[in-house]
């Protein structure tokens, strides 16, 4: 009996002592988790902070300080975050959006991103979402004369001039197959490509709007309409930098040929230069030319913004640029306002004047091109 008893409280032992380790056990389990996703949650803290730096720095210039928009799109907007993966983020802005002013981030195309660092931009993008408001998309009309653009930019390397074909590739613009395919088998190719047989993928290169411009176009030309592309420098400039850091250069030469025939003076001539590091081989050298020009775009020409001065700006500010008016009329020759602004912002500025001064704007009266050439001359008066 007694044996039995002692048995028995060895086992009723045993039993509380099993108890007691699983207890700590699970105890010790319980902690370990919260361990492990307290170092998961500060390492995504982490990220989010490390993406906050960057957005601040490289991308709130265009997006927004609070990604509310302006050059570029409204990224704190819950209709784009709950309906984008964060696969497609990293891969715009790795890549850019060409033609556009999204510039490439990912070190693979000359930008200054690693993969890390663009996945923490994203991490910090997707951090909007609880919160963010819903922002009615601006309503989008598919353009063929911006179809165009982006076609004689980045598609007619193959396809040649007007789509009607190259020994690269095939004519798009071809009447009697345009007839017989709808938009959508066109979408499809477009996004999709055929890689295997030399079309490049571009539904991950450009956005779905520029995808649908390139449809009116397909749909212009079907009804057998010949669409122009507009030119402008800062696309030709933004296209040709971006086709060197694709090490594309027949179609970079393609870009500055086009900006050479629609320039003069010392831009047409710069111009020329970067042509002639393309014909030599120096694509580095060209590629730094262009990025130069379009920082410093519009480059207009000193001599003949002098005359305009002389004409538009000298009744107030003076032949030498000294001012007058008692002060009232700012002196040019040296001007801060001048040196602390790009060309763009120059040529802005005087396009709209200053409000509520006598500083009038000078949109309809002068062209941006005269405009560009005085402030190449105002340049002459900076140290
Ligand atoms: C110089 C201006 C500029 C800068 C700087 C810039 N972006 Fe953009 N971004 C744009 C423009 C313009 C678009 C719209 C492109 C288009 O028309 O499809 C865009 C589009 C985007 C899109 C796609 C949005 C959509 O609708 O799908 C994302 C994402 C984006 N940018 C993120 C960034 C990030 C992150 C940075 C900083 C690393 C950055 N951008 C810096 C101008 C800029
Ligand atoms: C690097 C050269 C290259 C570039 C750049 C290129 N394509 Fe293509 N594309 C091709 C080739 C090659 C084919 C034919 C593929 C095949 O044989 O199936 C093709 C086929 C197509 C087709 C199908 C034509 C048909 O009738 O079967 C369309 C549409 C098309 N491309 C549109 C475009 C658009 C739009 C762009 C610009 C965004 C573009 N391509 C840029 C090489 C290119
Ligand atoms: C009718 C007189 C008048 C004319 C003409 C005029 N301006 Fe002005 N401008 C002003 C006044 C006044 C200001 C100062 C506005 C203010 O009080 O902030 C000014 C300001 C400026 C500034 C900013 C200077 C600073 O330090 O903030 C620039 C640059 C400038 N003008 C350039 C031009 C150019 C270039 C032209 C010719 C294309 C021109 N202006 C024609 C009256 C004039």
């Amino acid at each position: 009996m007694l044996k039995d008893e002692n048995y028995d409280r060895h086992l009723m032992a045993g039993l509380v002592l099993t108890l007691l380790i699983l207890a700590g056990f699970s105890f010790y389990l319980f902690t370990e988790n919260n361990r492990m996703s307290a170092a998961a949650a500060t390492f995504e803290e982490e990220r989010v902070q490390h993406g906050r730096t960057i957005y601040t720095e490289q991308c709130a210039t265009c997006h927004g300080s609070q990604g509310e928009g302006g050059v570029g799109t409204a990224l704190n907007n819950k209709g784009l975050l709950k309906n984008t993966f964060d696969e497609v983020f990293f891969s715009v802005i790795r890549s850019g959006v060409p033609s556009t002013q999204m510039p490439a981030w990912s070190v693979d195309f000359g930008g200054p991103l690693t993969d890390e660092d663009v996945r923490s931009v994203v991490a910090f993008i997707r951090a909007w979402e609880p919160t963010a408001p819903e922002i009615e998309p601006v309503v989008f009309v598919p353009s063929p004369e911006r179809g165009a653009l982006l076609f004689a930019s980045t598609c007619e390397v193959c396809h040649g001039g007007n789509g009607l074909g190259s020994e690269d590739a095939p004519a798009v613009n071809d009447a009697a197959r345009l007839g017989s395919l709808a938009d959508d088998w066109y979408r499809g190719v477009i996004r999709n490509g055929r890689p295997a047989k030399g079309m490049p993928t571009w539904g991950t290169v450009l956005s779905p709007n520029q995808v649908e411009d390139l449809i009116a176009l397909i749909g212009a030309w079907r009804q057998g309409q010949d669409i122009q592309a507009a030119f402008n420098v800062t696309d030709l400039l933004s296209a040709g930098v971006y086709s060197l850091q694709e090490e594309d250069v027949e179609s970079a030469a393609m870009q500055v040929g086009r900006a050479i025939a629609i320039s003069e003076g010392v831009a047409a001539e710069l111009l020329r230069n970067a042509d002639a590091q393309l014909a030599a081989g120096d694509n580095a050298g060209a590629l730094a030319t262009l990025e130069i020009l379009k920082e410093q775009w519009p480059i207009g020409d000193p001599d003949l913004g002098a005359e305009t001065y002389a004409v538009s700006c000298k009744p107030c500010h003076g032949g030498d640029g000294e001012g007058g008016g008692g002060g009232v009329f700012p002196a040019l020759h040296p001007n801060e306002f001048v040196q602390a602004n790009t060309n763009s912002e120059m040529v802005a500025f005087i396009l709209a004047g200053r409000p509520g001064t006598a500083m009038a704007g000078f949109q309809g009266r002068l062209t941006e091109g005269e405009i560009a050439n005085v402030v190449a001359f105002l340049r002459t008066w900076q140290p």
